[in-house]
């Protein structure tokens, strides 16, 4: 039985982690550490119960005396890193929050680490869940392998670089039991609607302008989370310390594919459901709502990753394609309206109060 520090598990990611680990292995005992920023969502957490196998506590990574108790506290044997600020935008716009968290966070993280595993490594993992961005920008050809060297363009790939180079620096330097995985771009439930293919979903059913940047013919490689969360589980058992792991879909589209697929499925759903129909009414074809705006200054044009590594020395697969995995990330959209709605309503902040009160503050 292990006992899982998950951090940022209240945000999309870790949250889709949480839900699969306590799927996938019943036994380990989960404790999610999470800020609750603008990002972190405890709905997202809601069908998990308290109890002996699972923990949730509000608390900031960059407070290394708070991360250190925690550590002691929960006999924390085993890291899954998510906790970040991850949205490229804001980091155009804000830069610090990324420099505090993604790197002063994750030297919290690894200093806690080290002093309350003092060297005893035997059975111990940390993984640091990164992204390829950290990798720049590709032409119209190649694809990110490991060996491909760091070329961060945005702040927050920058930031998610210089965590990647300390927990490199900590594995070299210490012995720290760590490994790194370095994944494109996710979609899926629980996805902050500020991220591209939610924002489109949401914005197609409520008739809302879609904003595509540029020419939209930037290119990303598409990963269903799930399909990343059992990535990140396999590297924690059975990656080799001190390696790094690309995690990709194979699975590349330019912005402008992605968001008229997204309009031809919502026509299509609300074609054949008039219940959907009476709820999101739209005359004529959403493609009409596509709204090219001001490009993302030094906005990268294509991302690829080559994920041989990990399927050839771990046996992972990518299992969800892209045509049933959007699908199904639409529909629990549909299904899941109450979610967003407090999202945009910013109700979603009373939930830790409604849901945990005093007992866990602090
Ligand atoms: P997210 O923004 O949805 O969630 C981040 C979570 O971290 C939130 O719950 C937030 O409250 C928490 N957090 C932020 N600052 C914190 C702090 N100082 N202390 C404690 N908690 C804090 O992000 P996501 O999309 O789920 O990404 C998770 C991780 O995966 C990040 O490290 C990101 O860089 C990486 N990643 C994301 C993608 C993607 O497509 N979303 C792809 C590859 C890698
Ligand atoms: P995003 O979801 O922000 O992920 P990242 O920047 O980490 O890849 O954006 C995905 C792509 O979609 C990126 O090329 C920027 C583009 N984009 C738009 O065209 N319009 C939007 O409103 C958003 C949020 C993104």
């Amino acid at each position: 039985m292990r006992s899982i520090l998950i951090t940022g598990g209240a945000g999309f990611i870790g949250a889709n982690f949480v839900h699969h680990m306590r799927q996938a292995h019943k036994d380990d005992r989960l404790v999610v550490l999470d800020k609750l920023t603008y990002a972190g969502n405890l709905e997202n957490l809601s069908a998990i119960e308290p109890g002996e196998k699972f923990k949730f506590v509000k608390g900031d990574i960059t407070d290394f005396d708070f991360v250190d108790r925690l550590f002691k506290e929960e006999k924390i044997d085993t890291v899954a890193h998510f906790a970040a600020e991850s949205h490229v935008d804001r980091s155009i716009t804000g830069p610090k929050a990324f420099i505090d968290t993604n790197i002063n966070g994750t030297f919290a993280l690894l200093e806690a680490a080290r002093k309350n595993w003092a060297d005893k490594f035997e059975g111990k993992r940390f993984l640091h869940v990164s992204t390829d961005e950290v990798y720049g920008s590709l032409g119209d050809t190649g694809l990110f392998t490991e060996d491909t060297p760091y070329s961060p363009n945005s702040p927050y790939s920058a930031s998610k670089a210089g965590s990647d180079h300390l927990v490199r620096a900590y594995h070299h330097t210490y012995g720290m039991p760590t490994v790194t995985t370095n994944c494109s771009n996710n979609y899926g439930p629980y996805q902050f609607p500020e991220k591209l293919i939610p924002l489109m979903v949401i914005n197609a059913f409520k008739g809302k302008p879609l904003p595509v940047y540029g020419k939209g013919l930037n290119v990303r490689d598409w990963l269903y989370v799930e399909d990343h969360c059992r990535a990140i589980d396999t590297v924690i058992s059975k990656g080799v310390l001190g390696q790094t792991y690309n995690v990709g879909g194979r699975n590349e589209w330019k912005n402008i594919d992605i968001v008229r697929l997204v309009c031809a499925i919502v026509d299509e759903m609300t074609a054949k459901d008039a219940a959907l129909a009476e709820k999101y009414p739209f005359k004529g074809k959403r493609e009409e709502l596509i709204n090219y705006v001001k490009d993302r200054p030094g906005h990268d044009m294509r991302y690829a990753i080559d994920c041989t590594k990990i399927e050839k020395e771990l046996g992972w697969r990518v299992r969800e394609s892209f045509e049933t995995g959007i699908k199904k990330t639409i529909e629990w959209y549909v299904a899941n309206q109450n979610w967003w709605e407090h999202i945009l309503s910013g109700e979603y902040k009373n939930y830790f109060d409604e849901q945990y009160g005093d007992r866990l503050k602090g």
